[in-house]
């Protein structure tokens, strides 16, 4: 039997999961489980838990635009990027995404008009730190 092309699948496959930052598009739960759920699925220094709809709520409320500028970057314990230098903001929203719509949120991926928006949020609140 010649083994070698389940070989390669393993070593492919192996190589590939830490490689996502490499990615063009890696699903927003891959993002959230490599670099936000060792934080935000415990609570860790307060983090508001994956899932718990009574801490997201009010940050849903405050809207996707200013959350996912205010998370970029970073809050208080809750580092820039989630502490992954090399997300795009792309990435980071879809990540938040994930996180939101399993705490009772229903957020979308930003479109252009709205990652305007976020990027604007983003240097003013860069500017007011
Ligand atoms: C090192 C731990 C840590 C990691 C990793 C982390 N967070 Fe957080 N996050 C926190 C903490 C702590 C808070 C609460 C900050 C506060 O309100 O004091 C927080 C708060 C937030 C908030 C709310 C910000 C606001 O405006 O109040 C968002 C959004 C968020 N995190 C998204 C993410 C996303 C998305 C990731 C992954 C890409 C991530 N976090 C990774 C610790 C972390």
């Amino acid at each position: 039997m010649n083994i070698q092309p389940t070989l390669y699948l393993i070593f492919a496959l192996a190589f590939s999961m830490p490689a996502f930052a490499q990615e063009k598009n890696p699903s927003g739960a891959r993002i959230y489980n490599e670099v936000c759920a060792v934080c935000h699925s415990a609570g860790v220094a307060n983090a508001p838990k994956t899932g718990d709809q009574n801490a997201w709520k009010k940050l849903i409320g405050e809207g996707q635009v200013i959350i996912t500028a205010h998370g970029y970057v970073g809050v208080r314990a809750m580092p820039p990027r989630g502490g992954k230098e090399s997300l795009s903001i792309e990435q980071f929203a879809e990540a938040l995404n994930y996180m939101v719509n399993k705490s009772g949120g229903h957020w979308l991926s930003p479109d252009k008009a709205m990652l305007v928006e976020i990027n604007k949020e983003i240097a003013n609140r860069k500017k007011t730190q």
